[in-house]
């Protein structure tokens, strides 16, 4: 399947990382953050979503389908916990932060029980928009049956916690609100718009962008927190996927310039300014990030450089690793880091997504007639935020 969509020389590498991916899945549909890094023997809504979309693009919508599975019956295992918050939340309490749905489930769908930052609500809003691609992508008629009572139990989850503090993407910060996590419930909300036809998540889903654009009209770009006017590599996803921005909107072309020039690093991308973890190496995560961005704006150039970095940190065995250069731009962090966790993970099962994701984009935009034509399900998105731009 995937040899129809990339070009010759590129479907080897692109069918492996597929491979990665699916050989990192368990027969249950978990998929493993990284099988070499102790540290990430769990699954995560957010890169396992990602992952799913990738699959989805690949061709894999079986495997997708086997994803979400399993997602509904984590979250479904849980279903008393998140009602209870929803309620306390509704009562006008603070649910106690230490017992919020986790950012990450054992791989047969339990909770960890162990003391990781696990309020981080991104995860759940990039689950229901990965599910919304995939129904779209599959071809499906609507949400099955089976899915129906974890997806508007998270959109209702979504929905009350949008613009809370939590851990952010990075699972750092706990106290703040982050323009990355507003971008992934988003495009949550909007999914759930789109999948339950309930038109409180699309007015949800505008006051979570409007507060984005708040926080950006202050200084100009969009910012890393409520409490860090810097940028941050994941605002890129505030266009592509979750189309909260336009890629070309004024001060969204402000914060990627501001990524380019404060986080580049040989070609890649870094997580933020002040990051010390194993020394803050570029990731093939936000480096596909950025090409998709290139993409958007009809740049394939950009698009290929951002691609070409990625397959040139593919080793010959096929592994791509979480951050690349981290040794040699912050040594001392990096061999901090080592001594507590060993080697950063050699094969990260979200920065192979990140790779197909971009490849199968670059590739059928290339093909297109009109040469802008990249993903087919997010292009609507793209196309129906053009006329909210601001
Ligand atoms: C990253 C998270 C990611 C997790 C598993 C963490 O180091 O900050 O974004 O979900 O690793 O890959």
């Amino acid at each position: 399947m995937v040899d129809e969509l990339v070009s010759e020389d590129n479907a080897f590498r692109v069918e492996r990382s597929v491979q990665s991916i699916l050989h990192n899945q368990e027969a249950n549909g978990a998929i493993i953050a990284s099988p070499d890094f102790a540290q990430y023997h769990y699954c995560w809504l957010r890169d396992g979503s990602f992952c799913a979309y990738a699959l989805d693009l690949a061709g894999e919508h079986e495997a997708s389908a086997r994803y979400h599975s399993w997602v509904n019956d984590a979250v479904a295992g849980i279903a008393d916990d998140i009602d209870g918050v929803i309620a306390q939340h509704e009562r006008g309490e603070a649910p106690d932060r230490l017992h919020m749905p986790p950012a990450r489930f054992d791989l047969d769908g339990s909770i960890v029980v162990d003391d990781w930052p696990n309020f981080q609500i991104d995860g759940y809003g990039t689950w229901l928009w990965s599910l919304g691609q995939h129904l779209e992508l599959a071809g499906a008629a609507g949400v099955p049956e089976h899915l129906f009572g974890s997806v508007n139990r998270v959109a209702r989850y979504l929905s009350a916690f949008a613009l809370s503090p939590c851990y952010d993407v990075w699972e750092e910060s706990g106290d703040d609100v982050h323009t990355s996590t507003l971008a992934c419930v988003y495009g949550g909300l909007v999914a759930a718009h789109r999948l339950l036809g309930n038109i409180d998540y699309q007015t949800s889903a505008e006051r979570v962008r409007a507060r984005v654009f708040d926080d950006a009209a202050r200084v100009g770009h969009f910012v890393k927190s409520s409490a860090n006017d810097d940028v941050d590599g994941s605002l890129l996803w505030l266009s592509v996927p979750f189309g909260v921005v336009h890629p070309a909107d004024r001060s969204f072309a402000a914060t990627v310039t501001l990524i380019e020039d404060r986080l580049g690093l040989d070609g890649g991308i870094r997580r933020y300014t002040a990051d010390v973890y194993f020394g803050s190496g570029a990731w093939p995560v936000l480096t596909g990030s950025l090409g998709l961005h290139y993409l958007a704006l009809g740049d394939p150039q950009g698009a290929r450089r951002c691609k070409d970095w990625i397959s040139d940190h593919i080793d010959q065995s096929g592994r791509l690793g979480e951050q690349f250069g981290g040794e040699v731009r912050d040594p001392k962090h990096f061999h901090e880091w080592i001594e507590l966790w060993g080697p950063p993970a050699q094969d990260l099962t979200w920065s192979h997504a990140m790779y197909v994701v971009l490849s199968i984009a670059l590739e059928s935009f290339e093909d297109s007639d009109e040469g802008k034509q990249s993903l087919p399900a997010m292009d609507s998105k793209l196309t129906s935020r053009e006329e909210g731009t601001s």
